[in-house]
């Protein structure tokens, strides 16, 4: 699985570029400017459709232009090439995959998921908990089929419930949804818990080979008061959600921390140790869905060399090998990348948006 090739038209500043990729260890240089995050960026709108570094859709597309194109090639379950194609305008957005075009962008979901780490994108550390919430939906909507129906009925039910909250609709009405909300509700619950009881290990076995000294441990906050049933808490928090016009406890509000040594990480590490852990999550996320043996597409790394010391750059590379999934790490200087232990390794020089690979 993977990212065989990929063409590029008019995205940052990007003219066009064709290239082919390793199944394994893609290594993106050039310097500041050159255009290495914007490849990354690419890469990442094929998986998700949308990109890591802005919410403006049409940002990416190269000033002056009227669209950007994306075409990849990417190796599925049983080792067919299938095409996917973004054209992304102004307005509008047309997708193909295997050469039919796409409607709901959920049925492209899972057929190439990747996976981000850059400066520009906020992290389970310095992001905020809808963020860490959407890093745990991201990861089950790929390794357990029920979650996106439960979390779509979810949805639907907490939009109508705080809806008539808004209105001030007599109470009647607006508990009318609590049956469907708490039905949806417990099976989330349940399928996060699990699910981060499982991330909660390979975590730790990813820290003890990155961050040896330090020990880690991780909490999830359900979205309610411990040690209530989410029933309890929402006829008790009633009046309030009335006053207040919307739902207070639910999974919609769920949390996650972590701590290392007893402390807070951003407070207590160092940006070089911070990084370190959140790829230590990262990675405990991708060997999870490995063991579901759902397809890990590729694995995006910006600027490994920033923040981490060669010993933790070493570390960080040979966690990424043994995952055995298709990684880009981008780099300014690549001359400390250790690369000789990797089976299938590509180099690519970008310089004002052009990119070669070196050989
Ligand atoms: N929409 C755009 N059109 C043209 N150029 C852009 C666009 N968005 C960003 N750029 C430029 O692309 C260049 C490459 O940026 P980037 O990929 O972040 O470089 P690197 O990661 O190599 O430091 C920057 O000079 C940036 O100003
Ligand atoms: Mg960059």
């Amino acid at each position: 699985m993977g990212l065989q090739s990929l063409e590029i038209q008019d995205f940052r500043n990007i003219v066009s570029a064709s290239l082919q990729f390793s199944a394994g260890l893609n290594l993106v240089c050039g310097e500041n400017a050159a255009g290495k995050t914007s490849l990354l960026e690419a890469i990442y709108c094929l998986g998700r459709v949308r990109s890591f570094r802005t919410s403006i859709a049409a940002q990416p597309i190269r000033d002056g232009q009227a669209a950007f194109r994306l075409v990849g090639r990417v190796l599925s379950h049983q080792g067919r090439e299938i095409p996917i194609g973004l054209e992304r305008q102004k307005q509008g957005l047309k997708v193909h995959f295997d050469r039919q075009p796409i409607r709901r962008l959920s049925d492209l979901a899972g057929s190439f998921p990747v996976q981000v780490l850059s400066g520009d994108t906020p992290t389970i550390l310095n992001g905020g908990p809808r963020y860490r919430r959407q890093s745990l939906d991201w990861a089950l909507f790929h390794v357990e089929q029920a979650y996106r129906e439960v979390w779509q009925r979810y949805t639907r039910a907490l939009r109508q419930r705080n809806a008539a909250l808004r209105a001030q609709s007599p109470v009647k009405q607006v508990i009318t949804w609590d049956a469907e909300l708490l039905d949806a509700a417990v099976q989330i619950h349940t399928f996060r818990e699990k699910y981060f009881e499982a991330l909660a290990l390979h975590v730790h076995a990813e820290m003890k080979m990155l961050l040896p000294d330090m020990e880690v441990s991780l909490r999830y906050q359900p979205g309610w008061p411990a040690n209530v049933a989410l029933s309890d808490a929402l006829s008790q928090s009633l009046d309030k959600d009335r006053a207040q016009g919307f739902t207070q406890y639910g999974p919609h509000r769920a949390d996650f921390s972590l701590q290392v040594n007893g402390k807070g990480v951003v407070s207590h590490c160092s940006r070089g140790q911070q990084k370190a852990v959140v790829v230590c999550f990262m990675l405990a996320q991708v060997q999870l869905q490995q063991d579901q043996s759902t397809p890990m597409g590729a694995f995006l790394l910006d600027d490994l060399t920033s923040e981490l010391d060669v010993p933790h750059q070493q570390r960080v590379l040979s966690a990424l090998r043994d995952l055995d999934s298709q990684v880009f790490v981008s780099a300014i200087d690549p001359e400390t990348v250790e690369v000789a232990d990797w089976p299938a390794v590509k180099k690519f020089h970008v310089e004002h948006g052009e990119i070669q690979e070196v050989v």
